[in-house]
């Protein structure tokens, strides 16, 4: 077979800043050791998010000179309206600045205490956003799931069977919906099969529940369904979406990501009543139901995204990109979350540094060490992000210590992904020499955004 190559070729470029290794050091130390701190002028290398980092098309600069920036009913707003309601099924879409606050003006309308909201894995805005109206988010993830080692090809399902427990337990009438998030970036960015979708959906039909979709990566998620999930493979990623979107009441999307911009999402419903609640919400603080947080020439980057986003040739470049780097770094022994997920490889700091405990922050290290060995900018998932103190003030670690290497969409070529690989095989053979660090100031909320700390 031949090398799958990027199915683009580059007319405007951006450089990238060269530092030294010492230069890099002073400005770890002046960051606190916190990625969110770091200058992205002095990071060669930015895997901090794939969220509002691609580049875009030809197409969509040209789709944004064409916004119609009317307060009202602007012709920007029908296209975008015309390809969501294509793409989902659903007859209200409502544009939003960004995913978290579709996430936002939903929950405040179907929160509320008492009220339980299950899902796969929630992303941490949604769940910020649940339990901020003062419901309760619950993830319903087989344990076998989450264990890095462990390789299925749809890691990122719900667990069906727990979802009918809890629905038993706290009552049908208190489980406004259902949600299930394709891919699962909290699970290693592991997709969720249709079987599975089609489970939860008959679960929820029996209850009488509306099942709703966080799309971040839906794109993704199909492409997936398509190469590995028995009978998909003659289906087109377009009719595979259709089949999932087919099932929900409702979606909520983040356009940063398979919708190939910079900015912008959405919130689309099926219930008259629903939309109507969340229509008023909207103007209160997003804007007119036809532009929502966004400007004509966004809604027009968001349709053209969501049209390119399933071209097949651009799906097997992204996802083979992806398992290129995790194939790579699982050969020379580097322990990452198997199998690699779609949008990011995520390392298991655990196993890379078994000499630094969770209360010195393995993956804040790794992090720290991927900067300074080749301007690598990740971010940690593990105990800054999720540690916890108990009653006691007692110190407990996140299950996994993970270090996201999420790649942004159509923006690296092959050759920034195999520095990227020679950067953390480096790192791992000097593995043995990387210290452990504790808080300088540790932020009482959004401890990984706003902390700084030093070597221990
Ligand atoms: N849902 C999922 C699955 C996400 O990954 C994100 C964002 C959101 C919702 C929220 O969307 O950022 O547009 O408000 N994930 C980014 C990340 C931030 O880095 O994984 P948003």
């Amino acid at each position: 077979m031949r090398t799958i190559i990027e199915p683009f070729k580059i007319k405007m470029v951006e450089p990238i800043q060269m530092t030294t290794r010492e230069q890099r050091q002073a400005i770890m130390v002046k960051a606190g050791y916190n990625p969110f701190l770091i200058p992205a002028e002095d990071v060669l290398i930015d895997l901090l998010t794939d969220s509002g980092t691609s580049a875009m098309s030809a197409e969509q600069w040209a789709a944004m000179m064409r916004g119609d920036e009317s307060y009202a009913g602007a012709r920007s707003f029908t296209r975008f309206e015309t390809v969501v309601k294509s793409l989902t099924g659903l007859r209200h879409i409502i544009p939003t600045h960004q995913g978290r606050a579709a996430e936002r003006i939903l929950f405040s309308v179907i929160g509320g205490p008492g009220k339980v909201i299950p899902s796969n894995t929630h992303f941490d805005t949604t769940r910020a956003n649940i339990e901020h109206g003062g419901a309760e988010a619950i993830d319903l993830i087989d344990p076998r799931n989450t264990d890095p080692t462990f390789r299925a090809p749809f890691k990122g399902n719900m667990d069906v069977p727990a979802l009918e427990r809890l629905i038993e337990e706290v009552g049908r009438d208190n489980v406004p919906l259902v949600m299930m998030t394709i891919t699962n970036n909290a699970t290693g960015g592991q997709p969720v099969s249709m079987a599975n979708l089609k489970a939860v959906r008959a679960v929820c039909d029996r209850y009488g529940l509306p099942m709703f979709i966080d799309a971040a990566r839906f794109a993704e998620n199909a492409w997936f369904i398509q190469q590995r999930e028995e009978g998909f493979k003659d289906k087109s990623l377009r009719q595979i979406a259709h089949e999932i979107f087919a099932m929900a009441n409702g979606v909520t999307m983040s356009a940063k990501k398979d919708a190939l911009v910079n900015i912008g999402g959405f919130l689309a419903l099926d219930d008259d009543d629903l939309a109507m609640q969340c229509r008023s919400v909207l103007i209160l603080t997003e804007g007119f139901p036809t532009y929502g947080g966004l400007a004509g020439r966004d809604l027009e980057a968001i349709a053209q995204g969501l049209e390119e986003i399933l071209d097949p040739d651009y799906m097997r470049y992204r996802i083979r990109s992806v398992e290129f780097l995790g194939e790579k770094l699982i050969e020379a022994g580097v322990p990452i979350f198997e199998p690699p997920g779609g949008h990011a490889i995520y390392i298991d700091a655990k196993r890379f540094l078994p000499h630094i405990p969770a209360e010195q922050f393995p993956g804040q290290a790794l992090m720290a060490a991927l900067y300074l060995e080749g301007g690598v900018r990740s971010c940690e998932i593990g105990s800054v992000m999720f540690g916890r103190y108990d009653a006691e003030g007692r110190f407990h670690g996140a299950p996994n210590e993970l270090v996201r290497l999420a790649i942004p969409r159509r923006v690296y070529t092959q050759s920034h992904i195999e520095y990227l690989i020679e950067v953390v095989i480096e790192v791992f053979q000097n593995r043995a020499q990387i210290r452990g660090l504790k808080f300088a100031y540790e932020a009482p909320v959004l401890r990984h955004f706003m902390s700084t700390f030093t070597p221990v």
